[in-house]
């Protein structure tokens, strides 16, 4: 059997191990619909690439082993890919990024996990760090991939093609307009 003292030690690592699994929660800055291949595509859905099949890829996010990543959006089949940093997945539900009048979205490049002025976060890991948007050109093709801040790198992992961590990407961040002149142009037109 165990001795006190093991017992203790043994509790303590447990009670550690709880400590550090959180389960990922949504960040709601932004606007995400909720979204299956029964529903009809959102209208200001934000593109962000397109799949070596040539299609569009719009920007989503999903659920999955307790964190919420980013996933790229095929919306003539809804067929809707997403990576961790260990794991290329599908997803039947998901939710969809949608812009409106006064906040817009749009990739600029970065680099090494810099942290963007007003870059658009998915939510949290299960390790409780905050996730980013980031895509980059490989395959002929321009993929959505996963960035946590902390690898300094865009994590990109789809279907069978070998994974890649680029170092260079691009970052989603969100453009505010103000309501004042959304109601400016209004006026004039
Ligand atoms: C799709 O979403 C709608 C509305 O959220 C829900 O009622 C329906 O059951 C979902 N369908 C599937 C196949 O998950
Ligand atoms: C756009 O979405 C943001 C975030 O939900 C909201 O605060 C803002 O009022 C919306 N703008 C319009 C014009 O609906």
């Amino acid at each position: 059997m165990f001795s006190p003292v093991k017992l203790t030690a043994l509790a303590l690592i447990f009670a550690q191990l709880l400590g550090a699994i959180h389960c990922g929660v949504y960040d709601n800055t932004d606007n995400w619909v909720l979204s299956n291949k029964s529903k009809s595509f959102p209208e200001n859905a934000v593109l962000g690439g397109f799949d070596p099949e040539g299609y569009r890829s719009f920007v989503g996010r999903v659920l999955y082993a307790g964190s919420v990543v980013p996933a790229r959006i095929r919306a003539e089949t809804a067929y809707v890919t997403f990576n961790t940093d260990s794991v290329a997945n599908t997803a039947t539900s998901y939710e969809v990024l949608v812009s409106n009048e006064t906040l817009s979205y749009q990739w600029v490049r970065s680099f090494d996990g810099f942290m963007e002025d007003n870059a658009v976060s998915v939510g949290t890991s299960s390790t409780n760090e905050r996730v980013y948007i980031c895509r980059a050109r490989t395959y002929d093709a321009v993929f959505i991939g996963t960035l946590y801040l902390a690898q300094r790198k865009c994590n990109i992992r789809y279907e069978s093609i070998p994974p890649k961590m680029y170092e260079k990407y691009e970052v989603l961040v969100r453009k505010q307009k103000p309501a004042d002149c959304v109601h400016f142009d209004n006026q004039i037109n």
